[in-house]
């Protein structure tokens, strides 16, 4: 039977290995499978868009495991009390078909992406960042700042939102957070002047550029996380004109990056060639850099065999009855009972509706 991982369960797993241990191993998990890129049959996430929002599935296989995730992505809905990114994923095994977890992945996207942000920035960013600018500062932020703050060092946060509650959420979460300061900006351009990084992580389903050329100092990185599908970017064309950027993958990203704005020959680079050393990442020191993040299948893959791996060693989840236990695999029947078979014959309103 799957293993079933609520909500409740991974962030038991994430309170038993510690935020910045979790980040960790998450980040170590999608770099070694960033790794092994050619080993995985990929394609671009199917997306069905609607006036509100929009809902995907992500599927990728390795040839042993196969997985996918289920994630929406709609701005306007904390104003009706829900969360603007909900998802949960299936890993299963390739030799049989066989669902091997179900598992939540809401706060699993918010670890997964914080990490690969990081990991992209490892390569990206001047190795002597010390401060980052976190505009958008919503369920995303917290997330972001921690993996930073304990995979690359970030000392100090410059955080700006729209809502000043969301800004004052983010400072009474990370207060406790030793060596890490989180100071509140009145706007984009205080937040971003002098910052080492740049993470926008804002949702707005429009063609928003959240930040300009003006704005961008030679030698920052900018991890522009908000901007994942067709209409809705943060970047002005011109920051990506000045940039080197990076891609997770660009048949993907085309589509659904900031990149969507530009010419379809605008150079991009892969972000497993540069983990794999085959692209450079950063090439000098005044050199603006850009993470046009949208999230791609491989880093749920990661994170569903980090859930599975953890909740083994932890003894975490449920057996979830989703695949029918039959003592013949060929007699499916037999879960309706015996009586079902013996159902009485149809009455006159029964056979009006099965003959309708
Ligand atoms: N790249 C990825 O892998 C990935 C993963 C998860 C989420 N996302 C995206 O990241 C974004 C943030 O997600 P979330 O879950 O934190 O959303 P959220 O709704 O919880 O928070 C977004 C915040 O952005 C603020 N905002 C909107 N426009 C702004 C602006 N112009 N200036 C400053 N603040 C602004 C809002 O007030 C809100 O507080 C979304 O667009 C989401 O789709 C991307």
């Amino acid at each position: 039977m799957p293993l079933l991982l609520t909500p409740r369960d991974v962030a038991q797993i994430v309170r038993a290995q510690g935020i910045a241990g979790a980040l960790r191993r998450l980040a170590h998990a999608i770099e070694a499978d960033f790794g092994r890129w050619a080993q995985f049959d990929k394609s671009a996430r199917l997306a069905s868009h609607s006036r509100n929002g929009v809902i995907e599935l992500m599927p990728i296989s390795d040839g042993v495991h196969y997985g996918f995730k289920y994630v929406n992505g709609h701005p306007g809905n904390t104003r009706l009390g829900l969360p603007t990114v909900m998802a949960f994923g299936v890993l299963a095994d390739v030799a049989t078909g066989a669902p091997e977890l179900l598992s939540e992945l809401t706060l699993c996207t918010a670890l997964r992406t914080a990490a690969t942000s990081a990991l992209a920035a490892r390569s990206l960013a001047r190795p002597d960042s010390r401060t980052m600018a976190l505009i958008g500062n919503g369920a995303q932020a917290e997330f972001q700042a921690l993996a930073f703050h304990h995979l690359l060092a970030i000392e100090e946060i410059r955080a700006y939102d729209l809502d000043p509650t969301a800004t004052a959420k983010l400072q009474r979460h990370l207060h406790a957070v030793r060596g890490l300061r989180v100071r509140a900006c009145t706007g984009i351009a205080e937040a971003v002047r002098g910052a080492d990084i740049v993470t926008t992580a804002t949702a707005h389903k429009a063609r928003a550029a959240v930040l300009h050329a003006a704005m961008i100092e030679p030698g920052m990185h900018i991890n522009a996380i908000g901007g994942d599908c067709p209409g809705k970017t943060e970047l002005h064309p011109d920051v990506l004109r000045m940039a080197r950027v990076i891609v997770e993958y660009e048949p993907q990203t085309r589509i659904e990056g900031d990149i969507q704005q530009m010419p379809p020959d605008f150079a991009v680079t892969e972000l497993w060639q540069v983990l794999q050393g085959r692209a450079p990442g950063r090439e000098h020191a005044r050199q603006v850099t850009v993470f046009d993040s949208v999230g791609f299948a491989l880093e749920d893959f990661s994170a569903l065999c980090w859930l599975r791996d953890s909740a083994r060693e932890l003894g975490l989840g449920s057996a979830a009855a989703l695949v029918p236990e039959l003592a013949d695999p060929k007699d499916l029947f037999s879960l309706l009972g015996t009586a079902a078979a013996k159902a009485p014959a149809p009455t006159a309103a029964t056979a009006a509706l099965t003959s309708a």
